[in-house]
């Protein structure tokens, strides 16, 4: 989030107002400026000094308070807002909310405001199952305002079942969502990412040191402009981006079929995967058994998934490579640029320092038929993001 993004936090009277406390302190320490705006049921639940201490500003409850800063209260905070979250939502607010009812501060601002907004439902599985509220919900979507789906588990009136708050993580991704451009809505992204494992018998493999930060960062970047994604990704211990579709391969063979399958719908193709080259000629089917003397294992070419991409793709669809190297790096690039005939390579040294595997950040630079781009040491979720700016751009 961009540091001083103004946040518009609607607290609504339900338990699960207290969450909104911590919720409150997670977006500060994001970088957002949070205004807190109170139903006078809320206050019931949670003081609004809790907020007040929390986000450094006043907060909000009552349309007629005298002791505001600005002069029309509901009006200037619905102009400054960059995001509008409310959450919890109780099925009040809600209704309140699809018929466009302005009886306190939050309602009034809420109508007056014109900036993205999420609303996070919180109630008893009854209420939120209640065709009222499912209509307004629904009301809500068509007008493009986020709803971010409860939970189900234990709830506070006793009850097992849907109407828990999401969860904070969630929470506030979707808000990083509401507020990220959404120029890659409709489009369809494949990623690679990760490494990948080649048999040599039922124990031992043969693979590399890739973690898949980068096309895991990638992919939470084209989902949060908007993108479908088909994250299709080697074995990492890392965790999917949420509404990314995961497809877990394990070898170089079978992250070629899933490419295969994902292209013909794909607007853009982008292989962060580190690609075994060789894989073992014969896997064993049994464990081999150590004897004396070396051992060696005669080794056969993978197929180039990248190169096929680059003879097989349509017009119109952007395929971006990337080129690891430890030497020459932009010589040894500019081959593969040409070679395999993609759009882009993202070149990266592991060599250079803020860069390589496993790491937050990395140096890049980006070479295509018009030249090199030098970027400056980025972390890899806004390399993703600039590699997806390029993508988009070779869209037309
Ligand atoms: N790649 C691929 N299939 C392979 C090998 C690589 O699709 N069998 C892709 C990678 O995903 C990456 C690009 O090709 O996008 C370049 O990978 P890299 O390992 O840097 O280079 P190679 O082409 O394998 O060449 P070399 O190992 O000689 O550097």
């Amino acid at each position: 989030m961009k540091k001083g993004t103004v946040v518009l936090l609607g607290v609504t009277g339900g338990i699960a107002a207290y969450k909104a406390a911590q919720l409150c302190s997670d977006l500060v320490k994001a970088g957002a400026c949070v205004h807190v705006l109170m139903t006078a049921n809320a206050t019931q639940f949670v003081s609004p000094l809790t907020f007040e201490t929390l986000s450094g500003n006043k907060v909000s409850v009552d349309t007629f308070d005298r002791l505001f800063q600005w002069k029309t209260e509901h009006i200037s905070l619905a102009k400054a807002a960059q995001l509008f979250l409310v959450a919890p939502a109780t099925a009040n607010v809600i209704a309140k909310m699809a018929a466009g009812l302005a009886d306190d501060m939050l309602t009034t601002t809420f109508l007056a405001a014109s900036c993205p907004k999420v609303v996070a439902p919180a109630m008893n599985t009854g209420m939120l199952d209640n065709p009222a509220t499912q209509v307004n919900l629904r009301v809500l979507e068509e007008r493009g305002i986020r709803i971010v789906q409860p939970e189900t588990g234990h709830l506070a009136c006793g009850d097992e079942g849907r109407g828990r708050l999401a969860s904070l993580p969630v929470l506030l991704e979707e808000a990083e969502r509401a507020l990220a451009p959404q120029d890659l809505a409709g489009r369809q992204v494949v990623i690679t990412a990760g490494p990948t494992q080649e048999a040599i018998d039922p124990v031992r493999y043969i693979t590399n040191h890739s973690t898949g930060k980068m096309g895991y960062q990638t992919a939470l970047a084209a989902l949060r402009r908007g993108a479908r994604v088909t994250l299709i990704s080697g074995p990492t211990s890392l965790e999917p981006p949420m509404g990314a579709r995961l497809v877990k391969v394990t070898s170089a063979a079978q992250m070629f079929q899933a490419v295969q399958e994902a292209l013909p719908t794909a607007d853009i193709v982008i292989k962060s995967a580190a690609v075994a080259d060789y894989r073992p000629l014969q896997a064993a089917d049994h464990k081999i058994k150590k004897k004396e003397g070396d051992l060696s294992i005669p080794l056969a070419r993978t197929d180039d998934i990248l190169a096929w991409l680059g003879e097989h793709r349509r017009p119109g669809q952007a395929v971006i490579g990337f080129s690891m190297e430890t030497d020459d790096l932009i010589q040894n690039s500019s081959k593969k640029l040409e070679k395999k005939k993609v759009d882009m390579i993202v070149a990266n040294s592991l060599t250079q320092e803020g860069a390589g595997f496993g790491g937050d950040t990395n140096v890049a630079c980006f070479l295509t038929k018009d030249g090199v781009e030098q970027l400056p040491k980025l972390s890899k979720l806004e390399l993703g993001d600039r590699i997806l700016t390029r993508a988009l751009a070779f869209l037309g």
